[in-house]
């Protein structure tokens, strides 16, 4: 089956109010690159949720990078779906590995994000991958696979068929260096592999996986050209808007 391809932006912890304008005035600007072909999103800090929701083009959708998994209460500092939803927020990473590795997020936590952000009637883009040094231990795909099956334990398979993944080995992210296409496509395929043996082939067909890691204009078509892989998600290079639009063109130009 068809899926849409998806170019989703992660801005991380940047951008001033005034930043955030100028990007999406300039976004504003070129709208018209952002064809319908493919489905566009920014994972936003949620001091600029508010604006880009005003701001944006119709065609890009808003994203949070994170959300607590309590409904309210005694929790100072987070934020709860219901106050994402009030932002109009489709999209939620969970799992990001900067959360996992910085903030000492375990797979359960993140589970119980998945869950949260679907309850909610959003996305979630849950986010898997490999270090190095279990790269170099041939221990790829058990990691990813532990990531996975964690990742959904709490989801039902109807709601499976709605989530994104990000496959991004930690080695990529922020280096410069990508994977190659072909163990993109690979460890993606197995991830693919792991739903149809989890739930059903045609849940697993649903789902779009997407790459990420060192992903910008000259590279993304490579990536979305090849079957498995569902589009970028994409930190430093969707930063600036000449540069988001030029991977939505190049998605746009690509073989797919
Ligand atoms: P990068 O980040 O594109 O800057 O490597 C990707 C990510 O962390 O999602």
């Amino acid at each position: 089956m068809s899926r849409v391809p998806m170019l989703i932006g992660n801005w991380k912890m940047n951008k001033t109010l005034q930043e955030a304008r100028d990007f999406a005035q300039r976004l504003g600007q070129q709208s018209m690159h952002l064809k319908p072909g493919c489905e566009y999103a920014i994972c936003a800090p949620y001091t600029s949720l508010h604006l880009l929701r005003v701001m944006l083009p119709a065609q890009v959708q808003l994203g949070a990078q994170n959300v607590y998994h309590e409904v309210s209460g005694a929790y100072t500092g987070e934020i709860s779906a219901s106050m994402l939803v009030d932002f109009g927020t489709k999209f939620v990473l969970a799992g990001h590995s900067e959360r996992r590795a910085i903030f000492g997020e375990s797979n359960e936590m993140i589970a119980r994000k998945v869950s949260t952000i679907m309850k909610a009637g959003m996305t979630p883009i849950l986010c898997v991958g490999e270090t190095i040094a279990e790269r170099e231990a041939g221990q790829t795909e058990h990691v990813v696979k532990e990531q996975v099956l964690s990742g959904v334990a709490n989801l039902e398979s109807g709601e499976v068929e709605t989530l994104v993944i990000a496959y991004e080995p930690v080695w990529a992210i922020g280096t410069g260096k990508t994977a190659s296409v072909d163990d993109a496509g690979q460890v993606i395929g197995w991830i693919r592999q792991i739903l149809v043996n989890q739930f059903s082939s045609s849940v697993a067909n649903h789902v779009r996986i997407l790459y990420g890691g060192s992903v910008k204009a000259d590279n993304i078509a490579s990536f979305v050209g090849h079957p498995e892989i569902d589009g970028g998600l994409v930190g430093g290079a969707s930063l600036e808007a000449d540069s988001f639009v030029g991977m939505a063109k190049a998605i746009e130009g690509g073989q797919r």
